[in-house]
């Protein structure tokens, strides 16, 4: 299925203070690809990536218990694209599918972020991967630990540039403080979530890391699984993601949640309908124009189980500008969630 023809062209950002540019819209393997997408459909949600500029793609070791990145791989030789043209990320943090004591293949010891480099590297069938990120941070290993081995990735050419995902500030600023001391390379970018309905991590805490290390952001569930396209406002469509409740991760989710709070969130996200359609726009676009409004942002990481959502994601990168200051504030009266300014000088 080729593009539609009028779709926007892709713009690109920089990751941060590094000379890495990566698509405004890139995609992701958690699971959908090896998980409930069928590696046919998921080859054709990274082909219609492709063919709409998308040149980031972001997987981990996790996903599917490595089943994603064998997919994603499987798609990078099958189109045979040329390696230099994508920007190719992994996770690590939870390897404990590729072992039988997990006691080491879990965490961010300089064991396990070597090994699960290597593991990764082989399921992807690559020789590097252009972002190697800590999944989550290990607060019983040294930090020191963490930098060096993450640096000893990017020396021995397995990773270009290194991040971090669900850290808090603290954290990264501790990453910063020792690879400054130790004269090594820092984590260049931050993957947490960011949505209209998740924000205070990006518009808050991570304020002054934008200035003081040039922080970079890919941000993950920009629309939040799906709820902010819409799709969810007469119940939950067959097929979709929170019908697949053969998947631990989602059935948890929804008892984590519970009905009633579900409820509440749905008819919050029903408010935002008139706005798209007085925009000429689809709520998904609208959803993720609002997440790429904020320049502290390099990349929008989606999710997709169809060629036609990739396109219908990508219309976002031509909407941005549709979102003028009042448009902006409307969209905060709704969600009622903005974080407080932060406060330049007193
Ligand atoms: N670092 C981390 O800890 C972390 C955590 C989560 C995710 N991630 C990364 O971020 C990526 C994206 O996360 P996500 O999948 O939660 O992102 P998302 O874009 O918020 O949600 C994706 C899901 O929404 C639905 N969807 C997508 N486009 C749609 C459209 N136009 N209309 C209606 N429904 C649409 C699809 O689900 P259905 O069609 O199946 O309903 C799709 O699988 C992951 O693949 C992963 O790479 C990272």
């Amino acid at each position: 299925m080729a593009p539609p023809e009028d779709l926007p062209p892709m713009t690109y950002r920089f990751l941060g203070r590094s000379g890495l540019q990566v698509s405004a819209i890139s995609i992701g393997g958690w699971l959908t690809y090896g998980g409930y997408t069928e590696q046919e459909k998921a080859h054709e949600c990274m082909k219609a990536a492709y063919d709409s500029g998308i040149n980031f793609f972001d997987c981990a070791e996790i996903y599917s218990d490595g089943k994603s990145e064998e997919v994603m791989g499987a798609a990078i030789k099958k189109y045979g694209w040329k390696r230099n043209d994508l920007v190719i990320s992994t996770k690590l943090y939870w390897g404990t599918a590729f072992g039988n004591n997990p006691v080491n293949n879990k965490g961010l010891s300089r064991k396990h972020i070597l090994e699960g480099m290597d593991a990764s590297l082989k399921r992807l069938g690559l020789d590097y991967v252009d972002v190697i990120y800590a999944h989550r941070p290990d607060r019983q290993t040294p930090m020191e630990e963490t930098v060096r081995a993450f640096n000893h990735l990017i020396n021995t050419g397995k990773a270009l540039y290194w991040g971090t995902s669900m850290w808090n500030a603290d954290e990264i600023a501790t990453a910063w403080r020792y690879a400054d001391k130790l004269g090594l390379i820092g984590p260049i970018v931050e993957q947490p979530e960011y949505n209209m309905l998740s924000r205070e991590r990006v518009e808050l805490e991570y304020a002054h890391l934008y200035r003081e290390v040039g922080l970079g952001l890919t941000v993950f569930s920009p629309l939040r699984q799906g709820l902010l396209s819409g799709k969810y406002k007469n119940g939950i469509p067959e097929g979709s993601r929170l019908a697949q409740n053969q998947v631990e991760f989602i059935a948890g989710w929804w008892k984590r949640t519970g009905k009633e709070k579900f409820d509440e969130i749905i008819a919050n996200i029903n408010k935002l309908e008139p706005i798209a359609e007085s925009l000429g726009i689809k709520q998904s676009t609208l959803a993720l124009a609002w997440v790429l409004k904020n320049q502290n942002v390099s990349s929008a990481i989606i999710g997709a189980s169809s060629a036609e959502q990739v396109y219908e994601n990508v219309r976002a990168v031509g909407a941005v500008d549709k979102l003028t200051p009042e448009i902006m504030d409307k969209i905060d009266e709704i969600l009622n969630n903005k974080p407080p300014a932060v406060i330049a000088r007193y």
